[in-house]
Formats: C-alpha cells, sequence, structure tokens
C-alpha cells in the first residue's frame, strides 16, 4: 500500500514529519509531496532540515497566486503525480490551500483521504482556512481530531463517526520531541535576551495585515506593550510586504527579524514571558509549553486552548491587550492544562489506524 503524505506550507511540516517518521520506522511505502505553496528557504527547506524531513520525492514548484490559481495549479500537476504513482492512501494536514487541493484531487481519483486535524472550526467563512477545513473534511475517509470539539463539529455536519478518530495532536508530537535541544541551544541570547522577560509576536493573518488602518493601530498597541517588555516580531512573507508598502515604523524594543527556524522559533517559545499571534497552531503550542498567549483574533477554530490551556482571545482591542499584560506582569495569567492526547504519541496512532485498515 503506497501512502502519499502531501506538504505545503510552513504549518504543514510540524504535522506530516512524525507522521512520516513513524511510517519508516514500520517500513510502509510512502512518497512525500511538496506543493510548493511556500518557497522561500526560512520558510520551507529550513523545516526539513531541522525536523529530519527527507527531501521530497516530488516537488511541484507551484508558488504564490491568487487563491483560485493555486489551488488549480497544485490539482492539476497533483493529479498527474496520482495517476502515475497510484497512492492507496493520500496524508493531508491542516487547513492551507494545499490541503484543500490535494483532498479533492484524491476523493475524484476515489483515493481515500486522511486529514490530519480535522474538524476544528472558527465558524468563521470568510478565513480562507475555514473553506479549507470544512472541504478538506466532508471529502475524507479518515478524520484524525485532536480534540472532543472536533469530533462533535464533525458529527454536528453529518460525518459518520465510523471515520472520525481522537487520536492527539501531531503538532504537539514534534514539539516535545524537540524541545529540550530547542531550550538548550538558547536562542533568546542572540537577541541579548533573557528568558522571561521577552516577548514574541507573530501576525500573518489577512485580516490584520491587509487592511492599513487596521494593521496600523495594532502596531500602535504593540508598541506600546513594548514599553513592558522588549518583543521579538519574526515577519511573515505577507506582513513584510505590508510593513515596506505603507512604511510602518515600530519602536526599537520590537525586533523585526526574518522568519526564523523551527527549533530558534521553539526555544523563544518556550522561554518567553508571552506571545501574542494570529496563528492557530502557536495557539496550541504555546498551551502545550504552558506559556501565556494572546490571540490577536475574535474566534479561534482551536477553543480548547481557550478552556483548558493558556490561551485568550483578545482581538486587536488595545484595552483588553493591556489588561491582559498587566495580568502577565503581576504572575495571575492562567497556568492551563495540557488537553489529554497531546502526549507526544498522536502520530502513532494514527500509523495503527492506517495499518489496520482493510
Ligand atoms: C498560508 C496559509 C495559512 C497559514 C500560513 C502560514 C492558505 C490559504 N493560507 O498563508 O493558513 O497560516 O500559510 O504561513 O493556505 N510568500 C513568500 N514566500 C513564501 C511563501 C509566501 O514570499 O515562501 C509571500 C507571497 O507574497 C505570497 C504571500 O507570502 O503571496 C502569502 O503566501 P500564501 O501561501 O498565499 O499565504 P500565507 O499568508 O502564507
Amino acid at each position: 500500500m503506497l501512502i502519499c503524505n502531501i506538504v505545503g506550507a510552513r504549518p504543514n511540516f510540524m504535522k506530516i514529519a512524525p507522521i512520516v517518521h513513524e511510517l519508516q520506522r514500520r517500513e510502509m511505502p510512502q512518497i512525500l509531496v511538496h506543493t510548493g505553496q511556500h518557497y522561500d528557504a526560512n520558510m520551507s527547506q529550513v523545516f526539513f532540515e531541522e525536523l529530519g524531513l527527507p527531501k521530497p520525492d516530488i516537488y511541484l514548484g507551484i508558488g504564490s497566486d491568487t487563491h483560485a490559481k493555486q489551488t488549480a495549479r497544485i490539482m492539476t500537476a497533483f493529479e498527474d503525480i496520482c495517476q502515475q504513482h497510484q497512492p492507496e492512501l493520500v496524508i493531508v494536514s491542516g487547513d492551507v490551500n494545499s490541503t484543500l487541493a490535494a483532498a479533492l484531487v484524491a476523493s475524484k481519483l476515489l483515493i481515500p483521504v486522511a486529514h490530519v486535524e480535522a474538524g476544528l472550526r472558527s465558524f468563521d467563512r470568510t478565513m480562507p482556512e475555514e473553506v479549507n477545513r470544512v472541504l478538506t473534511d466532508h471529502i475524507s475517509d479518515y478524520l484524525f481530531t485532536t480534540e472532543p470539539d472536533g469530533d462533535e463539529n464533525l458529527l454536528k455536519e453529518g460525518i459518520d463517526a465510523q471515520k472520525i478518530h481522537r487520536v492527539g495532536n501531531c503538532m504537539v508530537d514534534t514539539l516535545l520531541k524537540h524541545v529540550d535541544r530547542a531550550i538548550h541551544d538558547a536562542p533568546w541570547q542572540n537577541f541579548n535576551l533573557t528568558p522571561h522577560n521577552y516577548a514574541l509576536l507573530t501576525l500573518h493573518r489577512p485580516s490584520n495585515v491587509d487592511e492599513r488602518e487596521t494593521f496600523t493601530a495594532l502596531m500602535a498597541t504593540i508598541s506600546s506593550v513594548a514599553e513592558h517588555m522588549p518583543i521579538v516580531f519574526p515577519v511573515h512573507p505577507r506582513t513584510h510586504s505590508r510593513i515596506a508598502e505603507w512604511g510602518i515604523q515600530t519602536p526599537k524594543a520590537i525586533r523585526l527579524v526574518e522568519p526564523l527556524p523551527y527549533l530558534t522559533f521553539l526555544g523563544l517559545m518556550a522561554r518567553a514571558k508571552c506571545v501574542l499571534t494570529d496563528s492557530g497552531g502557536i495557539q496550541e503550542e504555546t498551551t502545550a509549553l504552558g506559556i501565556p498567549c494572546l490571540t490577536l483574533r475574535w474566534n479561534t477554530e482551536r477553543p480548547i486552548t481557550v478552556t483548558s490551556g493558556t490561551n485568550q482571545l483578545v482581538g486587536t482591542d488595545s484595552k483588553m491587550i493591556a489588561e491582559s499584560v498587566n495580568k502577565i506582569m503581576n504572575g495571575t495569567w492562567k497556568t492551563g492544562q495540557r488537553p489529554p492526547l497531546w502526549d507526544g504519541q498522536a502520530s502513532s496512532r494514527i500509523v495503527d489506524i492506517i495499518a489496520s485498515r482493510n
């Protein structure tokens, strides 16, 4: 049985890596296809190296474009790959355009699809990721969920319970495997910082960075957070373009840097005072690490990080952000708990299920 793993964008790499390794360990035949949705070395290649992922067997080189063009190009190229290699299972992860494109191709060719990180819902269809999540789930045959909300969302949408498997969180498998080394490397020293005395910031959601007024106001709010502690800000290419285009100025205490490698970012995150982000995955990683997280969005597809973890939704509200930072500074932030099955064994559970299929 040939298994075809798909990756395309940065958040896919840490979710697929532990599955690739588990399949390797059990000597199950597999190929790895990289769509090339993300192509800069610091958004892609460095993750392969650090996570010990094999070089992709096939690189589609799709690159950036409008949603329709990017999705369509992935589909056309991936259809050829499927016809040539005849995989018996296609594994996709997360919610990026590569996820949906590959799932759609496989489904039309009657190749079973496994979706890693199924069932998450923000209930906000203005997010391209939400459309990708819903559609991918409805054409998948194996829905691997990370938390009970995922199962509930899928059941409410009428998905057959037999297809749903709660396995835990593959991204946390990767995090637990690498966190000790990442801390040992002490990446904060590169920024002349000391543990628990700095914040980490990421911003790339179109809703936050694509509109000048919203982005400018948000950066002004974040600049006032920087009066309390220095902030390391690895800037995503989308955000970098906006900063350059609009000439946005930031105080010295905000250190703008290129997107960081996995281990550097993980080490910084593990010893941050707090993290401010609009990413999905970082909400989970901070909960796994027990680090306070302020999510710069009004909704989350990962509510367990708020109800059980260390995460709080603060949108772009300067008052809420200031109050939250105060709580973090005076040590009254919730401590949170790591959700069940976020234990480093999710990929092994996934491969057990795949291996036992008839
Ligand atoms: C994509 C995912 C998003 C995920 C994010 C993580 C979709 C719809 N969105 O958003 O869910 O959270 O990845 O990073 O799939 N660019 C580069 N170099 C690269 C890649 C992109 O410069 O290697 C620039 C291009 O100008 C591109 C822009 O970034 O137009 C956005 O890239 P794209 O892949 O379209 O979306 P992301 O914002 O990265």
